[in-house]
Protein backbone atom coordinates (compact mmCIF):
# COMPACT_ATOMS: atom_id res chain seq x y z
CA UNK A 1 0.00 0.00 0.00
CA UNK A 2 1.53 3.43 -0.91
CA UNK A 3 0.20 7.06 1.67
CA UNK A 4 -2.71 8.71 -0.23
CA UNK A 5 -4.14 12.42 0.98
CA UNK A 6 -6.90 13.80 2.12
CA UNK A 7 -7.67 16.73 0.71
CA UNK A 8 -10.65 19.14 1.64
CA UNK A 9 -12.39 21.17 -0.55
CA UNK A 10 -13.36 24.81 -0.07
CA UNK A 11 -10.51 26.43 1.17
CA UNK A 12 -9.19 29.95 -0.14
CA UNK A 13 -5.64 30.02 -0.45
CA UNK A 14 -3.69 32.90 1.16
CA UNK A 15 -0.31 33.58 2.22
CA UNK A 16 3.48 33.52 1.46
CA UNK A 17 5.35 30.67 0.27
CA UNK A 18 9.24 30.16 -0.73
CA UNK A 19 10.23 27.61 -3.26
CA UNK A 20 13.79 26.00 -2.97
CA UNK A 21 16.13 24.95 -5.98
CA UNK A 22 14.32 23.52 -9.21
CA UNK A 23 14.49 19.92 -9.47
CA UNK A 24 14.55 19.60 -13.31
CA UNK A 25 18.14 21.86 -12.42
CA UNK A 26 19.99 20.01 -9.25
CA UNK A 27 19.82 16.59 -10.29
CA UNK A 28 21.64 17.69 -14.08
CA UNK A 29 24.00 19.86 -11.46
CA UNK A 30 24.87 16.71 -9.59
CA UNK A 31 25.60 15.02 -12.59
CA UNK A 32 27.90 17.98 -13.78
CA UNK A 33 30.14 17.46 -10.44
CA UNK A 34 31.45 14.23 -11.92
CA UNK A 35 33.05 16.51 -14.92
CA UNK A 36 35.68 17.98 -12.31
CA UNK A 37 37.50 15.95 -9.76
CA UNK A 38 37.36 17.34 -6.11
CA UNK A 39 34.38 18.64 -3.88
CA UNK A 40 31.45 20.55 -5.82
CA UNK A 41 29.25 22.04 -3.47
CA UNK A 42 25.03 22.95 -4.64
CA UNK A 43 23.54 25.20 -2.49
CA UNK A 44 18.83 25.78 -2.31
CA UNK A 45 18.89 22.07 -2.97
CA UNK A 46 14.96 20.69 -2.69
CA UNK A 47 14.45 18.11 -0.11
CA UNK A 48 12.77 15.97 -2.27
CA UNK A 49 13.23 11.88 -3.18
CA UNK A 50 14.76 12.22 -6.35
CA UNK A 51 17.78 14.05 -5.05
CA UNK A 52 18.99 11.13 -2.60
CA UNK A 53 18.29 8.79 -5.48
CA UNK A 54 20.62 10.89 -7.68
CA UNK A 55 23.39 10.85 -4.81
CA UNK A 56 22.81 7.07 -4.93
CA UNK A 57 23.61 7.23 -8.76
CA UNK A 58 27.06 9.18 -8.22
CA UNK A 59 27.98 7.17 -5.25
CA UNK A 60 27.67 4.16 -7.39
CA UNK A 61 30.00 5.69 -10.23
CA UNK A 62 32.64 6.71 -7.11
CA UNK A 63 31.62 9.42 -5.93
CA UNK A 64 30.90 10.34 -2.62
CA UNK A 65 28.07 12.82 -1.44
CA UNK A 66 26.74 13.74 1.68
CA UNK A 67 23.20 16.09 1.78
CA UNK A 68 22.78 18.25 4.74
CA UNK A 69 19.42 20.30 4.36
CA UNK A 70 19.43 22.27 1.26
CA UNK A 71 23.07 21.57 0.44
CA UNK A 72 24.49 18.67 -1.32
CA UNK A 73 28.72 18.09 -1.17
CA UNK A 74 29.51 15.78 -4.09
CA UNK A 75 33.67 14.36 -4.08
CA UNK A 76 34.23 12.99 -7.13
CA UNK A 77 37.27 10.78 -8.04
CA UNK A 78 39.53 11.41 -10.51
CA UNK A 79 38.34 8.70 -12.34
CA UNK A 80 34.87 7.70 -12.19
CA UNK A 81 33.12 4.56 -12.83
CA UNK A 82 32.01 4.69 -16.56
CA UNK A 83 28.96 1.64 -15.50
CA UNK A 84 25.53 3.33 -13.93
CA UNK A 85 23.52 0.08 -13.87
CA UNK A 86 20.14 -0.57 -13.47
CA UNK A 87 20.07 -0.76 -9.79
CA UNK A 88 21.29 2.60 -9.66
CA UNK A 89 18.74 4.29 -12.17
CA UNK A 90 15.99 2.19 -12.62
CA UNK A 91 13.98 4.31 -9.84
CA UNK A 92 13.76 7.79 -12.03
CA UNK A 93 14.82 8.93 -15.69
CA UNK A 94 16.52 12.14 -14.73
CA UNK A 95 19.71 9.71 -13.83
CA UNK A 96 20.19 9.41 -17.90
CA UNK A 97 21.83 12.76 -17.27
CA UNK A 98 25.17 10.68 -16.37
CA UNK A 99 26.03 9.90 -20.09
CA UNK A 100 27.27 13.42 -20.92
CA UNK A 101 29.50 13.87 -18.03
CA UNK A 102 30.97 10.30 -18.74
CA UNK A 103 31.55 10.42 -22.17
CA UNK A 104 33.39 13.47 -21.22
CA UNK A 105 35.61 12.44 -18.16
CA UNK A 106 36.14 8.71 -19.36
CA UNK A 107 35.26 8.67 -23.23
CA UNK A 108 32.44 6.21 -22.98
CA UNK A 109 29.87 5.30 -20.65
CA UNK A 110 27.37 2.11 -19.81
CA UNK A 111 24.22 3.75 -18.41
CA UNK A 112 20.95 1.32 -17.96
CA UNK A 113 17.51 2.41 -19.27
CA UNK A 114 14.54 3.09 -16.97
CA UNK A 115 11.56 1.34 -17.41
CA UNK A 116 8.75 3.20 -19.46
CA UNK A 117 7.25 6.69 -17.91
CA UNK A 118 3.64 7.36 -17.26
CA UNK A 119 3.77 10.81 -19.42
CA UNK A 120 4.42 9.05 -22.68
CA UNK A 121 7.24 7.37 -24.68
CA UNK A 122 10.87 8.98 -23.81
CA UNK A 123 13.28 8.08 -26.33
CA UNK A 124 17.24 8.87 -26.25
CA UNK A 125 17.82 8.94 -30.29
CA UNK A 126 18.97 12.57 -30.28
CA UNK A 127 20.84 12.18 -26.98
CA UNK A 128 22.85 9.35 -29.42
CA UNK A 129 22.87 11.32 -32.41
CA UNK A 130 24.62 13.89 -30.64
CA UNK A 131 27.26 11.73 -29.04
CA UNK A 132 28.06 10.61 -32.36
CA UNK A 133 28.47 13.49 -33.49
CA UNK A 134 30.82 14.51 -31.79
CA UNK A 135 32.74 11.12 -32.45
CA UNK A 136 31.39 8.34 -30.12
CA UNK A 137 29.72 4.99 -30.86
CA UNK A 138 26.54 4.78 -29.30
CA UNK A 139 24.32 1.92 -29.10
CA UNK A 140 21.00 0.28 -26.60
CA UNK A 141 22.46 -2.77 -25.67
CA UNK A 142 20.97 -5.51 -23.02
CA UNK A 143 18.70 -2.40 -21.62
CA UNK A 144 21.98 -0.18 -21.54
CA UNK A 145 22.95 3.14 -23.40
CA UNK A 146 26.45 2.22 -24.30
CA UNK A 147 28.61 4.26 -25.73
CA UNK A 148 32.56 4.91 -26.41
CA UNK A 149 34.78 7.14 -28.24
CA UNK A 150 38.95 7.60 -28.93
CA UNK A 151 38.01 10.96 -28.44
CA UNK A 152 35.08 13.61 -28.59
CA UNK A 153 35.67 16.56 -31.08
CA UNK A 154 33.60 19.50 -31.59
CA UNK A 155 30.87 19.12 -34.14
CA UNK A 156 28.06 20.57 -35.40
CA UNK A 157 24.55 19.08 -33.41
CA UNK A 158 21.21 20.54 -35.13
CA UNK A 159 18.28 18.52 -32.92
CA UNK A 160 15.25 17.96 -34.23
CA UNK A 161 13.27 18.78 -31.18
CA UNK A 162 14.47 21.45 -28.12
CA UNK A 163 15.00 18.45 -26.21
CA UNK A 164 16.41 19.38 -22.41
CA UNK A 165 17.62 15.84 -21.78
CA UNK A 166 19.52 16.07 -25.25
CA UNK A 167 20.70 19.34 -24.83
CA UNK A 168 21.99 18.65 -21.74
CA UNK A 169 24.08 15.51 -22.31
CA UNK A 170 25.35 16.83 -25.61
CA UNK A 171 26.35 20.34 -24.04
CA UNK A 172 28.31 17.94 -20.66
CA UNK A 173 30.02 15.95 -23.23
CA UNK A 174 31.57 18.91 -25.48
CA UNK A 175 32.80 21.05 -23.04
CA UNK A 176 35.50 18.65 -22.69
CA UNK A 177 35.55 17.35 -26.47
CA UNK A 178 38.43 18.82 -28.85
CA UNK A 179 37.76 22.02 -30.57
CA UNK A 180 34.38 23.84 -31.28
CA UNK A 181 30.39 22.35 -30.92
CA UNK A 182 27.60 24.16 -31.65
CA UNK A 183 24.03 22.44 -30.58
CA UNK A 184 21.46 24.45 -32.71
CA UNK A 185 17.66 24.31 -32.03
CA UNK A 186 18.95 24.15 -28.01
CA UNK A 187 16.86 23.81 -25.59
CA UNK A 188 16.19 27.27 -23.70
CA UNK A 189 14.99 26.34 -20.39
CA UNK A 190 16.02 28.33 -17.49
CA UNK A 191 17.66 24.68 -16.19
CA UNK A 192 19.52 24.99 -19.39
CA UNK A 193 20.98 28.19 -18.66
CA UNK A 194 21.73 27.52 -14.41
CA UNK A 195 23.41 24.33 -15.99
CA UNK A 196 25.67 26.68 -18.69
CA UNK A 197 26.28 28.63 -15.63
CA UNK A 198 27.35 26.16 -13.18
CA UNK A 199 30.20 24.60 -16.17
CA UNK A 200 30.93 28.33 -17.04
CA UNK A 201 31.95 28.46 -13.00
CA UNK A 202 33.70 25.26 -13.75
CA UNK A 203 35.83 26.57 -16.58
CA UNK A 204 33.61 25.51 -19.25
CA UNK A 205 33.52 28.16 -22.58
CA UNK A 206 30.20 28.39 -23.36
CA UNK A 207 28.08 31.27 -25.56
CA UNK A 208 24.45 31.71 -26.34
CA UNK A 209 22.91 29.85 -22.85
CA UNK A 210 19.53 30.84 -23.32
CA UNK A 211 18.99 30.91 -27.03
CA UNK A 212 18.45 28.27 -29.36
CA UNK A 213 22.01 28.10 -30.43
CA UNK A 214 24.88 26.72 -27.44
CA UNK A 215 28.51 27.31 -28.68
CA UNK A 216 30.86 25.59 -27.17
CA UNK A 217 34.84 25.61 -27.11
CA UNK A 218 35.96 22.42 -25.40
CA UNK A 219 38.75 22.60 -22.65
CA UNK A 220 41.49 20.66 -21.52
CA UNK A 221 39.78 20.26 -17.78
CA UNK A 222 37.34 22.03 -15.38
CA UNK A 223 37.39 22.57 -11.47
CA UNK A 224 34.94 22.43 -8.94
CA UNK A 225 32.42 24.89 -7.43
CA UNK A 226 30.12 26.15 -5.62
CA UNK A 227 26.71 26.90 -6.60
CA UNK A 228 23.30 27.98 -6.29
CA UNK A 229 20.67 26.11 -7.48
CA UNK A 230 17.84 28.33 -9.61
CA UNK A 231 14.27 28.52 -8.32
CA UNK A 232 11.60 25.76 -9.34
CA UNK A 233 9.63 27.34 -11.50
CA UNK A 234 7.22 24.29 -11.93
CA UNK A 235 6.43 24.72 -7.95
CA UNK A 236 6.16 28.34 -8.33
CA UNK A 237 3.44 28.24 -11.07
CA UNK A 238 2.17 25.37 -9.35
CA UNK A 239 1.16 27.61 -6.35
CA UNK A 240 0.28 30.91 -8.76
CA UNK A 241 -2.58 28.62 -10.09
CA UNK A 242 -3.44 27.42 -7.06
CA UNK A 243 -4.63 30.99 -5.94
CA UNK A 244 -6.11 31.41 -9.18
CA UNK A 245 -8.58 28.45 -8.86
CA UNK A 246 -9.02 29.00 -5.13
CA UNK A 247 -10.18 32.14 -5.64
CA UNK A 248 -7.16 33.14 -3.30
CA UNK A 249 -3.94 35.53 -2.86
CA UNK A 250 -0.45 33.83 -3.03
CA UNK A 251 2.54 35.62 -3.24
CA UNK A 252 5.62 33.15 -4.01
CA UNK A 253 9.35 34.24 -3.32
CA UNK A 254 12.61 32.64 -4.70
CA UNK A 255 11.45 32.60 -8.20
CA UNK A 256 12.48 34.96 -10.75
CA UNK A 257 8.84 36.01 -12.15
CA UNK A 258 10.44 35.94 -16.13
CA UNK A 259 11.15 32.45 -16.05
CA UNK A 260 7.22 31.83 -15.74
CA UNK A 261 6.23 34.69 -17.80
CA UNK A 262 3.70 33.26 -20.16
CA UNK A 263 1.96 31.27 -17.24
CA UNK A 264 2.01 34.27 -15.51
CA UNK A 265 0.08 36.06 -18.37
CA UNK A 266 -2.32 33.24 -19.13
CA UNK A 267 -3.33 33.71 -15.41
CA UNK A 268 -3.83 37.54 -15.98
CA UNK A 269 -5.82 36.42 -18.81
CA UNK A 270 -8.02 34.40 -16.26
CA UNK A 271 -8.56 37.31 -14.23
CA UNK A 272 -5.82 37.04 -11.90
CA UNK A 273 -4.33 40.45 -10.31
CA UNK A 274 -0.50 39.67 -10.94
CA UNK A 275 2.28 41.89 -9.11
CA UNK A 276 6.12 40.58 -10.31
CA UNK A 277 9.00 41.23 -7.90
CA UNK A 278 12.23 40.45 -8.40
CA UNK A 279 12.54 37.59 -6.37
CA UNK A 280 8.90 35.92 -6.87
CA UNK A 281 5.41 37.55 -7.38
CA UNK A 282 1.86 37.90 -6.06
CA UNK A 283 -1.55 36.08 -7.41
CA UNK A 284 -4.78 37.43 -6.43
CA UNK A 285 -7.64 35.98 -7.64
CA UNK A 286 -10.99 37.80 -6.41
CA UNK A 287 -13.86 36.25 -8.75
CA UNK A 288 -14.69 33.17 -10.50
CA UNK A 289 -11.39 32.51 -13.11
CA UNK A 290 -12.47 32.72 -17.24
CA UNK A 291 -11.91 30.17 -19.17
CA UNK A 292 -8.49 30.24 -21.00
CA UNK A 293 -6.78 28.14 -24.22
CA UNK A 294 -3.11 26.50 -23.36
CA UNK A 295 -0.80 24.94 -25.56
CA UNK A 296 2.44 24.06 -24.02
CA UNK A 297 5.67 24.17 -26.20
CA UNK A 298 9.33 24.11 -24.74
CA UNK A 299 10.71 27.42 -23.46
CA UNK A 300 9.72 30.48 -23.57
CA UNK A 301 6.01 28.21 -24.33
CA UNK A 302 3.80 26.87 -21.38
CA UNK A 303 5.57 24.85 -19.51
CA UNK A 304 4.55 20.66 -20.17
CA UNK A 305 4.65 20.22 -16.33
CA UNK A 306 2.20 22.57 -15.59
CA UNK A 307 -0.40 21.42 -18.15
CA UNK A 308 -1.95 19.49 -15.40
CA UNK A 309 -2.23 22.38 -13.70
CA UNK A 310 -3.85 24.20 -16.20
CA UNK A 311 -6.61 21.72 -16.99
CA UNK A 312 -6.96 22.03 -13.19
CA UNK A 313 -7.76 25.80 -13.39
CA UNK A 314 -9.97 25.19 -16.76
CA UNK A 315 -12.54 22.82 -14.80
CA UNK A 316 -13.61 25.52 -12.58
CA UNK A 317 -13.53 28.09 -14.77
CA UNK A 318 -16.33 29.88 -16.59
CA UNK A 319 -16.17 28.46 -20.45
CA UNK A 320 -14.67 27.05 -22.84
CA UNK A 321 -11.05 25.66 -22.73
CA UNK A 322 -8.74 23.79 -25.09
CA UNK A 323 -5.35 22.77 -23.78
CA UNK A 324 -3.02 21.53 -26.20
CA UNK A 325 -0.40 18.84 -25.51
CA UNK A 326 2.50 19.35 -27.45
CA UNK A 327 5.73 17.35 -25.92
CA UNK A 328 4.78 13.96 -23.99
CA UNK A 329 1.71 12.51 -25.83
CA UNK A 330 0.16 10.21 -23.09
CA UNK A 331 -0.26 13.30 -20.46
CA UNK A 332 -3.62 13.97 -20.56
CA UNK A 333 -4.48 10.86 -18.96
CA UNK A 334 -4.79 12.30 -15.55
CA UNK A 335 -7.86 13.57 -17.46
CA UNK A 336 -9.94 10.99 -16.57
CA UNK A 337 -9.16 11.02 -12.82
CA UNK A 338 -10.61 14.53 -13.24
CA UNK A 339 -13.73 13.54 -14.90
CA UNK A 340 -14.29 11.16 -11.64
CA UNK A 341 -14.29 14.53 -9.77
CA UNK A 342 -16.88 16.14 -11.99
CA UNK A 343 -14.78 17.51 -14.38
CA UNK A 344 -16.73 18.22 -17.82
CA UNK A 345 -13.61 17.63 -19.72
CA UNK A 346 -13.18 15.20 -22.97
CA UNK A 347 -9.69 14.41 -24.83
CA UNK A 348 -9.00 13.97 -28.78
CA UNK A 349 -5.38 12.83 -29.89
CA UNK A 350 -3.32 16.49 -28.57
CA UNK A 351 -6.27 18.39 -27.73
CA UNK A 352 -8.24 18.39 -24.28
CA UNK A 353 -11.84 20.30 -23.97
CA UNK A 354 -12.82 21.62 -20.63
CA UNK A 355 -16.35 23.40 -20.27
CA UNK A 356 -15.60 24.77 -16.34
CA UNK A 357 -18.28 24.04 -14.07
CA UNK A 358 -18.52 25.52 -10.56
CA UNK A 359 -17.83 22.87 -7.96
CA UNK A 360 -16.21 19.41 -8.53
CA UNK A 361 -17.11 16.85 -6.22
CA UNK A 362 -15.21 14.53 -4.29
CA UNK A 363 -13.63 10.81 -5.20
CA UNK A 364 -10.91 9.04 -4.57
CA UNK A 365 -8.63 9.31 -7.22
CA UNK A 366 -5.15 7.98 -8.44
CA UNK A 367 -1.65 9.92 -9.32
CA UNK A 368 0.00 9.08 -12.35
CA UNK A 369 3.35 11.36 -12.16
CA UNK A 370 4.67 14.08 -10.13
CA UNK A 371 2.54 16.59 -11.96
CA UNK A 372 -0.34 15.21 -12.48
CA UNK A 373 -0.63 14.05 -8.44
CA UNK A 374 -0.14 17.95 -7.66
CA UNK A 375 -3.00 18.77 -10.22
CA UNK A 376 -4.94 16.44 -8.32
CA UNK A 377 -4.61 18.02 -5.01
CA UNK A 378 -5.20 21.05 -6.63
CA UNK A 379 -8.59 19.91 -7.74
CA UNK A 380 -9.53 18.21 -4.50
CA UNK A 381 -8.93 22.17 -3.02
CA UNK A 382 -11.83 23.26 -5.86
CA UNK A 383 -14.26 19.91 -4.79
CA UNK A 384 -17.17 19.18 -2.14
CA UNK A 385 -16.31 16.85 0.39
CA UNK A 386 -12.83 15.33 1.11
CA UNK A 387 -11.13 13.82 -1.66
CA UNK A 388 -8.62 11.16 -1.32
CA UNK A 389 -5.45 11.18 -4.08
CA UNK A 390 -3.62 7.94 -3.97
CA UNK A 391 0.11 7.24 -5.03
CA UNK A 392 1.56 10.29 -3.69
CA UNK A 393 5.10 8.70 -3.48
CA UNK A 394 5.27 10.80 -7.03
CA UNK A 395 4.46 13.99 -5.53
CA UNK A 396 7.56 13.64 -2.75
CA UNK A 397 9.56 13.35 -5.51
CA UNK A 398 9.33 16.77 -6.80
CA UNK A 399 7.10 19.11 -4.44
CA UNK A 400 9.88 19.68 -1.04
CA UNK A 401 7.01 20.18 1.81
CA UNK A 402 4.34 20.17 0.21
CA UNK A 403 1.97 19.38 3.00
CA UNK A 404 3.40 21.99 5.43
CA UNK A 405 3.30 24.47 2.21
CA UNK A 406 -0.20 23.84 1.27
CA UNK A 407 -1.59 23.97 5.19
CA UNK A 408 0.75 27.70 5.82
CA UNK A 409 -2.03 28.92 3.13
CA UNK A 410 -5.10 27.59 5.19
CA UNK A 411 -5.41 24.23 3.32
CA UNK A 412 -6.29 21.27 4.91
CA UNK A 413 -4.56 17.99 3.88
CA UNK A 414 -3.79 14.62 5.61
CA UNK A 415 -1.36 12.09 4.52
CA UNK A 416 -2.51 8.69 5.25
CA UNK A 417 0.29 6.15 5.48
CA UNK A 418 0.28 2.67 4.39
C1 LIG B 1 12.68 17.24 -19.02
C2 LIG B 1 12.09 17.36 -17.64
C3 LIG B 1 10.58 17.14 -17.65
C4 LIG B 1 9.94 18.10 -18.64
C5 LIG B 1 10.61 17.99 -20.01
C6 LIG B 1 10.11 19.00 -21.03
C7 LIG B 1 13.86 16.61 -16.21
C8 LIG B 1 14.35 15.60 -15.24
N1 LIG B 1 12.69 16.37 -16.76
O1 LIG B 1 12.47 15.90 -19.47
O2 LIG B 1 10.08 17.40 -16.34
O3 LIG B 1 8.57 17.78 -18.77
O4 LIG B 1 12.04 18.19 -19.88
O5 LIG B 1 10.25 20.27 -20.53
O6 LIG B 1 14.48 17.62 -16.44
N2 LIG B 1 12.56 13.14 -27.27
C9 LIG B 1 12.87 12.32 -28.33
N3 LIG B 1 14.15 11.85 -28.44
C10 LIG B 1 15.14 12.17 -27.55
C11 LIG B 1 14.81 13.02 -26.47
C12 LIG B 1 13.51 13.49 -26.36
O7 LIG B 1 12.02 12.01 -29.15
O8 LIG B 1 16.29 11.71 -27.72
C13 LIG B 1 11.18 13.68 -27.15
C14 LIG B 1 10.45 13.16 -25.91
O9 LIG B 1 9.84 11.92 -26.16
C15 LIG B 1 9.44 14.27 -25.69
C16 LIG B 1 10.18 15.53 -26.15
O10 LIG B 1 11.25 15.08 -26.96
O11 LIG B 1 8.32 14.08 -26.50
C17 LIG B 1 10.71 16.39 -25.03
O12 LIG B 1 11.55 15.65 -24.21
P1 LIG B 1 12.77 16.30 -23.40
O13 LIG B 1 12.76 17.78 -23.58
O14 LIG B 1 13.99 15.56 -23.75
O15 LIG B 1 12.34 15.97 -21.91
P2 LIG B 1 13.23 15.37 -20.75
O16 LIG B 1 14.60 15.94 -20.79
O17 LIG B 1 13.09 13.88 -20.76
Amino acid sequence: MSDRYVVSGGARLVGEVAVWGAKNSVLKLMAAALLAEGRTVLTNAPRIADVPLMADVLRGLGASVEISGDTVTIDTPAEPDYHADFDAVKQFRASVCVLGPLMARRRRAVVALPGGDAIGSRPLDMHQAGLRALGAHSEIEHGCVVAAAESLHGAEVILDFPSVGATENILMAAVLADGVTTIENAAREPEIVDLCLMLTEMGARIDGAGSPTLTVTGVDGLHPTTHHVVGDRIVAGTWGVAAAMTQGDITVKGIDPEHLRLVLKKLEGAGARVERFDDGFRVVQDSRPTAVNTATLPFPGYPTDLQPMAIGLATVSDGLSVVTENVFEARFRFVEELVRLGADARTDGHHAVIRGVERLSSAPVWSSDIRAGVGLVLAGLVADGDTEVHDIEHIDRGYPNFEEQLRSLGGTIARITG
